[in-house]
């Protein structure tokens, strides 16, 4: 399973590199625009810190803007995913920037039917957004379920399902459950994955018993 962080924060993003779980970076107009940082400069030193894919998204909305986009945001760096939104014009421009080997993230997934266009659209992944489907009170499993479920029927789809959205730990256990290829966490949340309290618990009770062997290791 891959770990994207769902972040354009540069401080966060190289403190989580550290720990060896980063496999790729996405990034949205919404989160870049927190940074308050010029888009290209940020993707360009996410890229620099992550060697794997970094989504950067486009803001047109028509397909020839998109296309224009997301050529200009590949050539920043070998690893940028291009994202588009689920719409025609997202799926047109899917198509042509992945006949051109870039790669594409279909981002604003929210349904079957949608995630069906986007595999036959060529993406390299698809972001269902579970935590906002799941705000609606729509099961936002159940969709990474029947996703997984149909492409498993099509050998000729490549496309990834990229969980996003995630909210707590256990949407994370979840799509490893279905056998989603990545799920893209919040920083916050990657690092509560490591949290137990009998870990902690445990850990300190060793310590202490060895502490009393006053021997040491090294
Ligand atoms: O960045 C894509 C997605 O993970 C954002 O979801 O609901 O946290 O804004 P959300």
């Amino acid at each position: 399973m891959k770990f994207f962080i769902d972040t354009a924060d540069i401080d966060d993003i190289r403190e989580l590199a550290g720990t060896g779980m980063v496999d790729g970076v996405t990034t949205n107009p919404s989160l870049v625009a927190k940074t308050g940082r010029p888009f290209a400069d940020t993707i360009a030193e996410i890229c620099a810190i992550v060697p794997g894919p970094i989504s950067a998204e486009v803001t047109a909305t028509d397909a020839d803007g998109m296309i224009a986009e997301g050529r200009k945001l590949a050539q920043i760096a070998d690893n940028v995913a291009v994202k588009v939104p689920l719409t025609v014009d997202g799926l047109r421009a899917c198509k042509t920037l992945s006949d051109e080997s870039t790669m594409v993230n279909v981002t604003l997934c929210f349904s079957a039917a949608q995630a069906i266009l986007a595999a036959k659209a060529g993406a390299t992944f698809v972001s269902p957004f579970v935590g906002r489907l799941d705000d609606t009170g729509t099961d936002g499993m159940g969709l990474i379920s029947d996703i997984v479920e149909i492409y498993a029927n099509y050998p000729e789809f490549e496309t990834e399902v990229l969980v996003a959205s995630i909210r707590h730990p256990m949407h994370v256990v979840e799509a490893a459950r279905l056998g989603a290829e990545v799920v893209t966490i919040p920083p916050k949340i990657l690092g509560q994955l490591y949290n137990h309290p009998l870990t902690d618990k445990g850990l300190a009770a060793f310590l202490a018993d060895w502490e009393k062997t006053g021997q040491t290791i090294l």
